[in-house]
């Protein structure tokens, strides 16, 4: 079975705040994510609201039709916008104030009481809960153990053994890679389903999407990033012929 794109739109919004303007607007983005063929459209509504803001989600919740997956903190005030806006998936993930990006996995066993409030209030409610862990078999144990019914495996480590690019003889290379493929078998023969995300691109993607038991990716940064170039040229003969209409 193909595995499934989710494609994270938040730095649409990144754009959209740097100018606090109208556009690009992330609903329009998810539309044409699905129209390229995303399975599913991930936010992270961040509690400073740096990129993604709540009238992006209500809006998105109406508009996506695919899936939207919300990426937040186990914190009170996230959970109850987040139940009200009611998206098809939450993945929980550590947030820290002042980092550029979410920086390393949950700890599921230091966090065990929050986690486990988060997940019963949400799959309560019939929305599905992920996990963003780093990949660890005691983490994956213990995600298990308090009901958790899907992970997202952290490949920010992966991402970084080789940063420019692919490198397949690379010894950390082929560590980390080799962590994800036990660490993803390991967690499914435990009954949970397995995606993976962060740090991704077009030329390290290939072995974590052709591990077996991987469900699906989300990636955001490198799909945003290459959308800005290679829709530069089409956008430059836009604004020429706006200004010499025929
Ligand atoms: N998964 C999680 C849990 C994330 O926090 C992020 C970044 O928002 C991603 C996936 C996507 O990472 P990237 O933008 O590097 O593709």
């Amino acid at each position: 079975m193909n595995t499934k794109l989710g494609v994270n739109i938040d730095h649409i919004a990144t754009i959209r705040q740097a100018r606090k303007a109208l556009e690009p607007d992330p609903v329009a983005a998810a539309y044409i994510a699905e129209s390229g063929g995303a399975d599913g459209i991930t936010i992270h509504l961040r509690s400073d609201r740096r990129h993604i803001q709540d009238r992006d989600l209500f809006l998105l919740r109406e508009t996506v039709k695919t899936r939207l997956n919300v990426e937040m903190a186990a914190t009170e005030g996230m959970i109850s916008v987040i139940r009200e806006a009611r998206p098809d998936t939450v993945t929980l993930v550590p947030e820290r104030p002042e980092e550029l990006t979410t920086e390393g996995g949950l700890n599921v066993i230091k966090y065990e009481a929050e986690i486990t409030k988060a997940i019963e209030i949400f799959q309560g409610e019939g929305i599905n809960v992920s996990l963003f862990i780093d990949p660890d078999e005691e983490q994956i144990d213990k995600s298990i153990s308090i009901g958790a019914a899907m992970v997202e495996l952290n490949t920010a480590a992966y991402a970084e053994a080789v940063p420019s690019g692919l490198n397949e003889f690379d010894p950390g290379f082929v560590k980390c890679r080799d962590e994800l493929r036990r660490v993803s078998s390991y967690a499914a023969s435990g009954g949970l389903r397995v995606l993976a995300g962060h740090g991704l691109t077009y030329r390290n993607v290939y072995p974590v999407s052709s591990i077996p038991e991987m469900e699906e990716l989300n990636i955001g940064h490198n799909i945003i990033a290459r959308a800005s170039l290679v829709g530069l040229k089409l956008a430059v003969e836009e604004m020429l012929a706006a200004m010499n209409p025929r």
